[in-house]
């Protein structure tokens, strides 16, 4: 009998191969590192007295390296033991605990008619990739010359052109026999009552032909030619071998090399897994022009622990990502969650890997959130809770959204982790308001209430230093690291001139703790000398002269990456100031700190008293109150609707 594959492939996933390989071998102690699923033996099918017979569980294969056998669970039980192959899948689903099929001629008949189908697919195929080298593919050739993919990844992604005909695909299959009711059946022609004469279904489109587990073209999505068609992108219909909700783009070749390590990256787009491809990130997958679904976490899931969940830097994207963390929070367990890596404001991956190379999205995967975090930034990010109301409101909704989770100990430490962070995070915020009010500013607007950010009004600060990217070796340059908050009112003074006019005494006297800061700062004060402040371009070109375009370069790169977008050239003036004066304070209180805290520290150094003890604890705890305050209100969270584009 035939075994549909979808059974195959179950139980081969639930049975580490070593455990079937393990009845018939005695491991290698020394080489074998069980704990990552990596045995070694001597090898039963040759005789030998070193062991190069080896087994890897997440591959679910077997290969020795003396006599060059490999194969897979039921390969191996067939040739060493001999057993017929219905034998071995019997074994294996005994081991799996799963029940044997049940014979279904239907199915049978079925899966036949599939395995035709899949032929079908695989002319098409070829027939694209064919008129993408032919004459008529060569507008198609420019356009993806010059979206820089090269012949190679074209060739392994086994990329093609459906030409502008109604009917050259249609004519080409008929022309080999392939029956009409196949071809429709395949998704390749519209057809149906109201349409006389079926016509073929893409045209004029590049052709990304989509590949099941098994790497076996089961459906395509086609990209327009043409600037002004109807659709960007359009996807085979429905079939018998394709629901889109089940499939993931790049799933097969991903999957072989998760092997290697690493974890699945999700992304949004065909470009953006074929992109990332050939910058060397062979592990992404993208869903078929819908939101993920569930089926396609189910996926994720049994190819990683936790998968990388990525979307595109616009409104869109963070869209996508409230709705994958709700559809995810249900499911989570141990060994399954998932994290977040959003791309800079206008970006996608491919955009970014073009530009800014591999290490500008590796930085961006750095940056990955938990879940957890994510969540808590959506519930928190701007608002204000200073009253029992508030507070008790955020409790109740961060209670109501940890009761989805099914897992009870999951819910259980989710619950813990929210309110931990809660008391953490009404206490931070306390500090803020105190050093706020403590502050009287003597130029410029104190930060206005209700920032873009802003869910309640209130504190809402941007300006702010996330733990990791300070961490992140890209920043840490000359002297203290390049903080969020030090880039935020450097990039802001130069990208708005008008602000350095505003804060003249405070620009002078900028205390900054950054090498390569000060010299972006210097060269400010150099424009202003020489009265050329007014002006941006002027302010640039002094950057420029100083010979520090590079750091203002990384500067940018910083205040982006932070999604810092109102200290950008192209945020408004009123939001740019707010964004300012908001760093500005922060700084303040964060220099002013670390002086008392160095004064403190030579203080206890040179006279060891009790007192001196106590003080330099409390300005620890106040140091580290702040820092906590910057790491919490950062701009990660962006909830309001205005918060697009700037
Ligand atoms: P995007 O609009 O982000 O496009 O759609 P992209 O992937 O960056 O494509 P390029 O770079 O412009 O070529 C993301 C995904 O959404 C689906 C496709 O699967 C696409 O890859 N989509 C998009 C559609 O199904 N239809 C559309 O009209 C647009
Ligand atoms: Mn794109």
């Amino acid at each position: 009998m035939r075994f549909p594959p979808t059974f195959l492939d179950e139980i081969r996933d639930r049975v580490p191969i070593s455990s079937v390989i393990g009845q018939r071998v005695a491991w290698d102690r020394k080489k074998t590192n069980a704990s990552r699923g990596d045995y070694w033996a001597c090898c039963p099918f040759h005789g030998e007295k070193s062991p190069s017979f080896h087994c890897e569980d997440k591959k679910g294969r077997y290969h020795c390296f003396g006599c060059s056998v490999s194969g897979d669970h039921f390969k191996f039980l067939t040739e060493l033991d001999g057993m017929s192959f219905p034998e071995a899948v019997e074994k294996i689903a005994e081991m799996a605990g799963v029940p044997m099929p049940v014979r279904d001629e239907r199915e049978e008949q079925r899966e036949k008619e599939r395995a035709s189908l899949t032929d079908v697919m695989e002319m098409a195929t070829t027939f694209f990739q064919e008129r993408l080298q032919g004459p008529e593919g060569a507008k198609a050739r420019a356009y993806l010359r010059d979206r820089g993919l090269t012949p190679a990844t074209q060739q392994s992604f086994r990329l093609g052109f459906a030409p502008d005909s109604r009917n050259a695909l249609k004519e080409h299959l008929a022309a080999k026999g392939v029956p009409k009711a196949d071809i429709e059946a395949c998704g390749l022609v519209r057809h149906g009552d109201d349409i006389p004469v079926s016509y073929d279904w893409f045209r004029d489109r590049i052709m990304f032909p989509i590949p099941d587990s098994r790497g076996k073209i089961i459906a395509f999505g086609g990209r327009a030619l043409a600037p002004d068609a109807l659709a960007k992108y359009m996807n085979s219909p429905d079939t018998e071998l394709f629901h889109k909700g089940n499939v993931l783009y790049n799933f097969a070749r991903a999957r072989k090399t998760l092997a290697k390590g690493g974890t699945v990256i999700a992304v949004e787009g065909y470009m953006d897994v074929i992109a990332l491809a050939q910058a060397g990130f062979e592990n992404a997958v993208a869903p078929l022009g819908t939101a993920l679904t569930e089926n396609q976490l189910e996926l994720l899931w049994r190819m990683a622990p936790e998968p990388m969940l990525c979307f595109d830097g616009d409104q869109a994207g963070l869209k996508a990502a409230w709705r994958a963390a709700d559809m995810a929070l249900p499911a989570v367990q141990a060994g399954r969650s998932v994290r977040f890596a959003l791309l800079p404001e206008g970006k996608d991956p491919d955009d970014l890997v073009k530009a800014e190379g591999p290490d500008a999205f590796r930085a961006v995967l750095a940056e990955a959130r938990p879940l957890a975090d994510l969540l808590w930034m959506r519930e928190t990010a701007g608002g204000v809770f200073d009253t029992p109301e508030r507070r008790a409101g955020l409790t109740k909704t961060l209670r109501e959204l940890t009761s989805r989770i099914r897992d009870e100990s999951q819910r259980y430490h989710y619950q813990q982790w929210m309110r931990e962070r809660e008391l953490n995070f009404f206490s931070a915020q306390r500090e803020v308001r105190q050093s706020r009010q403590d502050w009287k500013p003597g130029q410029g607007k104190t930060s206005a209430p209700g920032g873009q950010f802003a869910k309640g009004g209130g504190v809402g600060a941007r300006a702010a230093i996330t733990e990791s990217l300070g961490r992140s070796a890209m920043v840490k340059r000359g002297g203290e690291m390049m903080s969020v908050r030090e880039a935020t009112i450097i990039v802001a003074l130069v990208n708005h001139p008008a602000l350095i006019d505003e804060n003249f005494a405070h620009v002078e006297f900028l205390d900054l703790a950054n090498t390569d800061l000060k010299r972006l700062h210097a060269a400010i004060l150099d424009a202003m000398a020489h009265d050329m402040a007014n002006d941006r371009g002027a302010v640039i070109s002094t950057i420029e002269r100083a010979g520090c375009i590079d750091i203002w370069g990384r500067a940018v790169m910083l205040i982006k990456r932070a999604r810092q977008w109102p200290a950008l050239e192209t945020a408004a003036l009123d939001d740019a100031r707010d964004a300012f004066n908001q760093a500005l304070h922060l700084q303040r209180s964060a220099r002013t700190l670390h002086k008392e805290l160095k004064q403190a520290e030579a203080a206890l150094a040179s006279d060891p008293t009790d007192e001196n003890y106590r003080h330099l604890v409390e300005i620890q705890a106040q140091f580290r109150d702040v820092q906590a305050t910057e790491a919490l209100i950062e701009g990660f969270g962006v909830s309001s609707g205005k918060a697009g584009r700037v």
